[in-house]
């Protein structure tokens, strides 16, 4: 499955390096992840920072999402089979495929360009083969993704094409019309519903859209701040708003997810 970043070449495992023909070897670190990044950008991985990766933890970990993972299980066990192998693309630190390796038997796949995040999705244990590496070139071999999932973030339409097999199925979540409702209410003076704009796709026939709804009741002032902090909201978000948002020791809010299920053409 994986290839060397810098020659393309297998990959192939010996107890704690992988190492190509060409004798290029990435270690395993002790928490059971591997970099793939190459070249000068190896050293100083970006993506999501400690402390956005320990607040995605705390809060995907109490279950607020839950929803999400079952609909993506769902929806991968209509679509591939036992021992397929699925793609977590950008997972973050790695719940959703920690959910589905605890219910379905697939070979799991998960990277993100974040070493913080990749470094909690490993310390998992969870059986999937977590690495880090960039989105814009993934380090797989080519058609050799039977089912991916790709949950909030950017979207590689020629990667993603490349290392799906020929009937490969791919997965994207975009924000439902509803969805954070709440919390916009009191962030901003006029809150504003989702467009659902879905992203623009080439070689890829969507085939299906699942909607999945439900509502969060938070109920103290680290898990507000904990979903504000995984959201986009974050970055551009009024002074005004923010302290509206710190006072609150409570918040209902709707979520709404929009899975598009697509198959490679
Ligand atoms: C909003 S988080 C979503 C993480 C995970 N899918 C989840 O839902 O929990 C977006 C993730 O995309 C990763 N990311 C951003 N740019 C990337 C890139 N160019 N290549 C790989 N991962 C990237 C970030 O590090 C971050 O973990
Ligand atoms: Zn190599």
């Amino acid at each position: 499955m994986l290839r060397c970043p810098i020659c393309s070449q297998v990959l192939k495992q010996e107890e704690r390096i992988f190492r190509c023909e060409n004798n290029h070897c990435f270690d395993i670190a002790k928490e059971g992840y591997v970099n793939l990044l190459s070249g000068s950008k190896a050293g100083d991985s970006t993506g999501d920072n400690k402390e956005m990766a320990r607040c995605r933890r705390e809060f995907l970990e109490k279950g607020f999402y839950a929803p999400l993972a079952q609909a993506v299980g769902e929806c991968m066990q209509r679509y591939s089979c036992e021992g397929d192998a699925v793609l977590d693309i950008c997972c973050g630190e790695g719940y959703y495929t920690d959910y589905l390796t605890q219910r379905f038997c697939r070979r799991y796949y998960g990277f993100d360009l974040s070493k913080n995040m990749i470094r909690l999705a490993g310390k998992r244990k969870c059986g999937g083969v977590f690495f880090v590496a960039n989105i814009a070139s993934i380090p797989l071999r080519s058609g050799s993704v039977d089912f991916a999932f790709h949950l909030f973030a950017p979207f590689h339409n020629e990667e993603f094409c490349r290392v799906l097999s020929s009937d490969g199925v791919l997965v994207t979540a975009i924000p439902g019309k509803e969805h954070l409702y709440g919390l916009k209410e009191v962030l901003y003076d006029t809150p504003y519903h989702n467009d659902e704009k879905e992203p623009h796709t080439e070689g890829l026939e969507l085939v299906e859209k699942i909607r999945v709804r439900s509502t969060l009741n938070l109920d103290t002032r680290e898990d507000i701040q904990a979903l504000f902090q995984m959201t986009p909201y974050y970055y551009h978000t009024p002074s005004e708003g923010m302290r509206r948002l710190q006072e609150r020791d409570t918040l209902t809010t709707d979520i709404e997810f929009v899975l598009l299920v697509y198959k490679k053409l």
